[in-house]
C-alpha cells in the first residue's frame, strides 16, 4: 500500500488545457509543491489537455463519455469515479470539462470537486460566458472558481478575479483576457485547498491567505 504523502489532484478537461498547463507549471516552479497532479482524464480523445499532460509525464487517459452530449452516461460516470479513486485523488479539478456531473459522481467526492467558470458568477452561467458578458454590455467580468454541486455553475464560490471589458473587445480578445486571470486564480485556489486554507460552511467559504 502506498503511503499518502502528498495531496493528489485529478484534472478533467475536454479542450486545449491551458488551465491544466497553469496548474502543472505552478507545481513545477515550486520547490515544495503542496500538491501533485496524479491523473488527467478527458472525454475527448484528441483533447490538447491529454497531450499537455503526457508531455509532462502525467498519466492521462481518454475515457469514453457514452451517448449523451452534455453528460456522462451511468457506466462512464462510474469509470471516471473508479479511475479517480484508483489514483487516490483528494481533489477533482474541472478545467474546461464540458459535461455536467451527476449525483453518482458528486456523492463519491463530496465538496471535493471544483470548477473554473469564465464570468463573475452568478452572472452568466452556462456556455460562452464571455460572449454573454459582451452581449450584455457589462464593463467588468472575470472568472470564478467554485465547488461543484448538482446545478450548472451554482455551487459555493471560492474565489473570483475581475477583468475589465474594453471598448473594442471581441469575444476572442475578452476570453483571452479572462483566461490570463484564470491562470492566476486556479493555481492559487488549488494550492490553498491543498494547504487546508479554504473552509466551507453551507454556501459560504472562507479563504485564509498564506
Ligand atoms: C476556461 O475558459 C474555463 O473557464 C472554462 O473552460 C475553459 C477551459 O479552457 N470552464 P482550457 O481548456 O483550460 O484552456
Amino acid at each position: 500500500m502506498r503511503l499518502k504523502d502528498n495531496y493528489r489532484v485529478g484534472v478533467l478537461g475536454s479542450g486545449k488545457g491551458s488551465n491544466f498547463v497553469a496548474l502543472a507549471d505552478a507545481v513545477a516552479a515550486d520547490p515544495h509543491p503542496p500538491y501533485e497532479i496524479a491523473l488527467v482524464l478527458s472525454d475527448v480523445a484528441e483533447a490538447g489537455i491529454l497531450i499537455h499532460a503526457r508531455n509532462r509525464g502525467i498519466v492521462a487517459e481518454y475515457l469514453a463519455p457514452g451517448p449523451f452530449r452534455t453528460k456522462l452516461d451511468e457506466a462512464a460516470e462510474a469509470a471516471y469515479v473508479a479511475a479517480l479513486r484508483k489514483a487516490e485523488v483528494d481533489l477533482v479539478v474541472l478545467a474546461g470539462f464540458m459535461r455536467v456531473l451527476k449525483e453518482q459522481f458528486l456523492s463519491a467526492f463530496t465538496t471535493k470537486v471544483i470548477n473554473i467558470h469564465p464570468s463573475l458568477l452568478p452572472s452568466f452561467p452556462g456556455l460562452e460566458a464571455w460572449r454573454q458578458a459582451l452581449d450584455h454590455g457589462v464593463k467588468f467580468t472575470g472568472c470564478t472558481v467554485h465547488f461543484v454541486d448538482q446545478g450548472v455553475d451554482t455551487g459555493p464560490i471560492i474565489g473570483q478575479k475581475v477583468v475589465p471589458v474594453i471598448d473594442d473587445d471581441t469575444a476572442g480578445t475578452l476570453h483571452a483576457r479572462i483566461q490570463v486571470a484564470e491562470h492566476e486564480l486556479y493555481p492559487a485556489v488549488v494550492r490553498a485547498l491543498a494547504e487546508g486554507r479554504i473552509a466551507v460552511h453551507g454556501r459560504m467559504t472562507t479563504w485564509r491567505r498564506e
